[in-house]
């Protein structure tokens, strides 16, 4: 459901679009596509929209910049219906949208009907939490002898500790001199324990059966990078967005997106 409406939201922007890449692309990916909320009712997508509008541009313009810089892979790590392949087309670029074996599937199915070029995309099937996507990206085509640009926006947050871990890992092992990895990581203020967090936002926002698992502070982020290879660029400066606030051990928690991009 998120991840439609993050596609839904994300269609109701001006995106930017390369002079090869097709800007109405975004719209006719997600058709048919609805937000239905867990008890069957119609999900509001107004409530993503004030998320998605420092976030979308923030990965669209990583993107942008990759490609006039002259790279030539760009790996949406749980791309979802992203339409950044299509609208960000630039001749010789290669991407690579990974997602869950369902998710592709479809994207697939809505790629063929399209009338555009999409023989520069590669969709590859994983779960991030079992699977070794260094293996996935090898098997899929990808260059680890050339930079990558990887992106993954509002994903890790889904993921378990460990499974980010190994993805951080995984994306390291194939990421060439050059590359930059940038993801969207949840955020608690530090001194908290993050089990704590986790748990508390799964039981007040989810009853127990949340989607959310990995909230960490900004330090344990940058420790986190820099184990597996990852260097943060402009560390001390902070981009983000609000994501929610909560109680926490009798204290109000703000919880933000940061946005962070690094190289390897
Ligand atoms: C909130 S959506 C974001 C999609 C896209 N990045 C965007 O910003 O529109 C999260 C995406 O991560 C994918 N995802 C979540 N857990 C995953 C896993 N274990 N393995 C692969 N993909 C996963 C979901 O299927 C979904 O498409």
């Amino acid at each position: 459901m998120i991840r439609v409406v993050c596609a839904l939201g994300r269609v109701e922007f001006e995106r930017p679009h390369t002079a090869e890449g097709d800007p109405d692309a975004g719209r006719t990916l997600v058709q048919g596509l609805q937000a239905i909320g867990p008890g069957g009712e119609p999900s509001d997508i107004s409530l993503s929209l004030g998320l998605l509008a420092p976030r979308a541009p923030y990965f669209d313009q990583l993107v942008l910049d990759a490609v006039e810089a002259g790279i030539l892979q760009v790996v949406n790590l749980g791309a979802g219906y992203d339409d950044r392949a299509l609208r960000f087309r630039h001749s010789g670029v290669r991407f690579f949208d990974l997602d869950l074996p369902d998710v592709v599937a479809d994207k697939a199915r809505r790629l063929e009907v399209m009338d555009t070029d999409t023989t520069h995309i590669t969709l590859a099937a994983v779960d991030f939490g079992t699977a070794d996507v260094a293996e996935v990206l090898a098997h899929a085509g990808h260059d680890a002898q050339q930079p990558t640009l990887f992106i993954a926006e509002h994903l890790v947050l889904f993921l378990e500790p460990g499974g980010v871990e190994r993805l951080l890992a995984g994306v390291s092992s194939r990421a060439a001199s050059g590359s930059a990895l940038a993801i969207t990581a949840e955020v608690h203020p530090a001194g908290l324990e993050s089990g704590l967090v986790v748990s508390t936002v799964d039981d007040v926002m989810f009853s127990g059966a949340g989607p959310l698992h990995t909230i960490r502070s900004r330090d344990a982020w940058s420790a986190l990078f820099q184990q597996n290879g990852w260097q943060i660029e402009d560390a001390d400066e902070v981009t983000a967005v609000n994501h929610f606030e909560l109680p926490v051990a009798g204290q109000s928690v703000q919880i933000q997106t940061q946005f962070v991009t690094a190289t390897v």
